[in-house]
């Protein structure tokens, strides 16, 4: 299932449009902050999907039949640029456990690169949750790779997927390869280049977020 969540009028439209913006990108603060703020409203609107439990809680003045979270969620992202929106899934999610998986795209002479995965953090999956980030979706290739990786950690009981601007293409291969998974972006391209960037997009996340990288 995939929910574009500017398909409605929402402030997430404007924050999307202001991490598109290259005359506002140069505000790396900013641009961390939007991919924050999606985030978050990412981890509100998924909580509403997620299974609760009644629970009695003792006020100063009585008790009160209150809803609680049955179990909380794995959090995982994709070093680096994952880690705006992993903030604001654990400003929300503040129980959550917390995985990490490095991904990069190891780029080869031809042009071509494949996918190298060379550091994994994962807390106890069994069982869980899994609500992994990565702003952007482009070919989904890192993603799926993460995903398989995580897999191999335990049985994880249901995964949502949270980008800022996922492309159509990198959609269908994510979804061919976990059927299963529900994708929560925060717009959708149609275009991708040669060399794996989604047009219009916005660029490089990473970059925009923490500074140019030196190429190797
Ligand atoms: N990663 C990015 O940072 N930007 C893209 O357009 C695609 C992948």
């Amino acid at each position: 299932m995939v929910i574009n969540l500017s398909d409605q009028h929402s402030l997430i439209s404007n924050w999307v449009s202001e991490l598109r913006d290259v005359e506002v990108q140069n505000d790396r603060m900013r641009f961390r902050k939007n991919l924050e703020r999606i985030g978050e409203v990412a981890a509100y609107e998924i909580s509403k999907t997620l299974a609760w439990e009644e629970k009695e809680i003792t006020t100063p003045l009585g008790i009160a039949n209150c809803k609680m979270l049955k179990s909380q969620p794995v959090l995982a992202t994709i070093l680096r640029a994952g880690l705006g929106l992993h903030n604001g899934l654990l400003n929300y999610f503040d129980k959550g456990e917390n995985a990490f998986i490095s991904a990069y795209r190891k780029h080869k002479p031809d042009g071509t690169f494949e996918i190298s995965i060379e550091y994994l953090s994962c807390p106890e999956i069994d069982g869980k949750v899994l609500i992994i980030s990565d702003p952007m979706i482009a070919t989904g290739a890192s993603l799926v790779k993460a995903i398989q990786y995580l897999k191999a950690e335990g049985v994880i009981e249901e995964i949502h997927i949270v980008c800022a601007i996922a492309c159509t293409v990198g959609i269908e291969f994510v979804l061919r390869e976990q059927p299963k998974a529900t994708i929560w972006c925060g717009d959708i391209d149609d275009e991708i280049t040669g060399k794996g960037y989604i047009v219009p997009g916005l660029g490089d996340a990473g970059d925009l977020a923490f500074g140019q990288k030196m190429q190797s």
